[in-house]
Parts: C-alpha cells; sequence; structure tokens
C-alpha cells in the first residue's frame, strides 16, 4: 500500500466540566486526507482544499505532526499529504486536530502500524500546539480513538478511551464566525476558587461515572461549567437563549465546544437530539450570522480509512 485516503471526524471537547481533558467524536462531520508513501524524505504538503492554510510543512498542524512521527520512525522513505478541509478553522468541533490526527493515523498505517492508536496521540498533539500555541490532547485523543476520552494526565500523558451510552447523540449548532483558540484562551483566568473547582470534579466525576452506569440523569447534572463558560461566552451571541432552548427541548446538558463558537447539546436518543437541534436553531436565527447544525452519534471507531 502506497497511498491512503481516510476520514478525520470532528470532535467536541472540555464538555463543560472537563476543560482540556474530555473529548467525544462525531460522525458524519470531517475532513478528507489523502497520504502517500514517496521515495524522497520528509513530508510536503501537496495540496490543500476548503481553507487557506499554509503549504509549509513546519507552519501546518498536519506537516508539524507527521515530521514527529517520523523523527520516532528510521523510515528510508517520506509522505506527501494533500488536505481536503470540511471543518472550518475556528470553529470549535477540532478541525486542527482532525487535520493532526489525520496526518499521523495515515502515515502509521502506510509504515504497517508501529504505533497503536493510543500512541499516535502524542505525536498528533505537537501539531496542535501549531494552532493553538498550548499541547492539549482533548480533541485529538477523541479524533484517533473514537467515542468519549479523557486525559487523566499530561506528564506523561495518559488517554482513557472510556465506557458510554449507545444512545447519546450529539447535537452541534456552528456558527459561521471563526474564533481562534488562542484568543478564546486568553479571555480564561489563570487561577480559579477552591469552591468552583470543588463544584467542577464533582461535576467531572459525575459525568464519567454517569457515562460508566448509563445513568442519563446523573451525565445531565455533571454537563455543567462554572470556570470556563462564565468567561467564554461572551464571545459567543445569543449563547444563552441557544443553551436554555437546549434544555427546554429535553437536552441532558449543553455548552460551549471546545474553544467555540460552535454551542453542542447531548441528548438521549435520535428524536431528541431532532427537537434540541429546532429549537437551538429557532434560538440562533436572530442573531442573523448563518450557521450550520449537526446531529450526531458518537463516533466509536474514530479516525478511519476512507
Ligand atoms: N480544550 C481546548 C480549549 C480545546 O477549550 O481551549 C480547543 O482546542
Amino acid at each position: 500500500m502506497t497511498e491512503i485516503k481516510i476520514f478525520c471526524p470532528a470532535t467536541i471537547a472540555n464538555l463543560n466540566c472537563g476543560f482540556d481533558v474530555l473529548g467525544l467524536c462525531l460522525e458524519g462531520i470531517g475532513d478528507e486526507m489523502i497520504i502517500r508513501k514517496v521515495a524522497e524524505k520528509g513530508i510536503r504538503i501537496t495540496k490543500i482544499t476548503g481553507a487557506d492554510l499554509p503549504l509549509e510543512t513546519e507552519k501546518n498542524v498536519a506537516g508539524v505532526a507527521a515530521l514527529a512521527l517520523l523523527k520516532a520512525t528510521q523510515s528510508d522513505f517520506g509522505f506527501e499529504i494533500e488536505i481536503h478541509k470540511k471543518i472550518k478553522a475556528g470553529s470549535g468541533i477540532g478541525s486542527s486536530s482532525a487535520s493532526a490526527a489525520g496526518a499521523v493515523f495515515g502515515i502509521n498505517e502506510l509504515l504497517g502500524r508501529p504505533f497503536t492508536r493510543h500512541e499516535l496521540v502524542e505525536f498528533a498533539m505537537k501539531g496542535e500546539v501549531v494552532a493553538s500555541g498550548s499541547e492539549h490532547a482533548d480533541n485529538v485523543a477523541p479524533c484517533l480513538l473514537g467515542g468519549f476520552t479523557l486525559v487523566r494526565g499530561y506528564n506523561p500523558l495518559d488517554v482513557i478511551r472510556m465506557e458510554s451510552p449507545s444512545e447519546i447523540y450529539a447535537v452541534v449548532l456552528h456558527p459561521h464566525i471563526e474564533v481562534k483558540t488562542s484568543d478564546s484562551r486568553a479571555v480564561l483566568s489563570p487561577t480559579i476558587a477552591l469552591k468552583d473547582a470543588i463544584t467542577q470534579w464533582g461535576n467531572l466525576g459525575g459525568l464519567i461515572a454517569g457515562l460508566y452506569s448509563k445513568d442519563y440523569g446523573l451525565i445531565g447534572r455533571s454537563l455543567q461549567d462554572v470556570i470556563i463558560e462564565p468567561l467564554r461566552k461572551k464571545l459567543i451571541l445569543n449563547f444563552d437563549q441557544v443553551k436554555n432552548s437546549a434544555h427546554d427541548a429535553g437536552a441532558l446538558g449543553a455548552g460551549i465546544s471546545g474553544a467555540g463558537p460552535s454551542i453542542f447539546a447531548l441528548c438521549k436518543g435520535q428524536n431528541s437530539a431532532e427537537e434540541v437541534a429546532f429549537a437551538m436553531s429557532n434560538s440562533y436565527l436572530d442573531t442573523g450570522i448563518p450557521f450550520d447544525i449537526h446531529v450526531s452519534r458518537v463516533n466509536a471507531e474514530g479516525v478511519r480509512i476512507k
């Protein structure tokens, strides 16, 4: 095999109570990449469609992640990467992570899988630095592993692929405005109050317990964010209205997807998710900003060969 076409799914990071540690993988929304094994050593980005991104390997998220992987192997050949972006940059659903994860997944396949999907997270994370200025794995982990993931620790990296009930659906409202992750991180406070930390880690434990025990009530009660959301929501027009409409329509919970501006909701079952999507769309309409709305099952597989 010398060429591979892959599907790189979008992801929702943070999930309210798990800033920089929780994420889930979406179905249906994602980029396409073609990776080719070539005689010339190194990594070259040969084509990008759907986005205005740098072709220079060292400035491109996929290129940097691919270089990190290549450095860890003794490869006598190189790789060309074509990126066909469908996930808009700065959308809050893991656009840069999809490219980083896709690059390392594809190259690993062409090398005969020297690394596990878990091991690839570390390489993909290097690409994330280019996009956001910080190494976080809460988008690349679910993109590579599928399902819900937890980054238990960063030093050393310890990523857990979690159990979750099969009936969970995600709704994502994506306003067509760009919020740079670095800008969205700049509004955060470096310190937090102990009482907020207690609320947040109580919810984080509750959400994980709810996912494992399939307790939808517990999942819903735990989908709260008292630390990040109050600071970031001012970047998102009509955020409170959209969130409240999701709750009123029966969502388990709702919040900011990743660094925003997308707003997500989790629901029990597809019918509920469709109703929530309708309600969220209605409450965003008066902003006048164009948007997409997606209803997606949790993608258990993650990045895959197309
Ligand atoms: N956890 C990250 C953030 C995800 O919220 O800034 C965005 O890449």
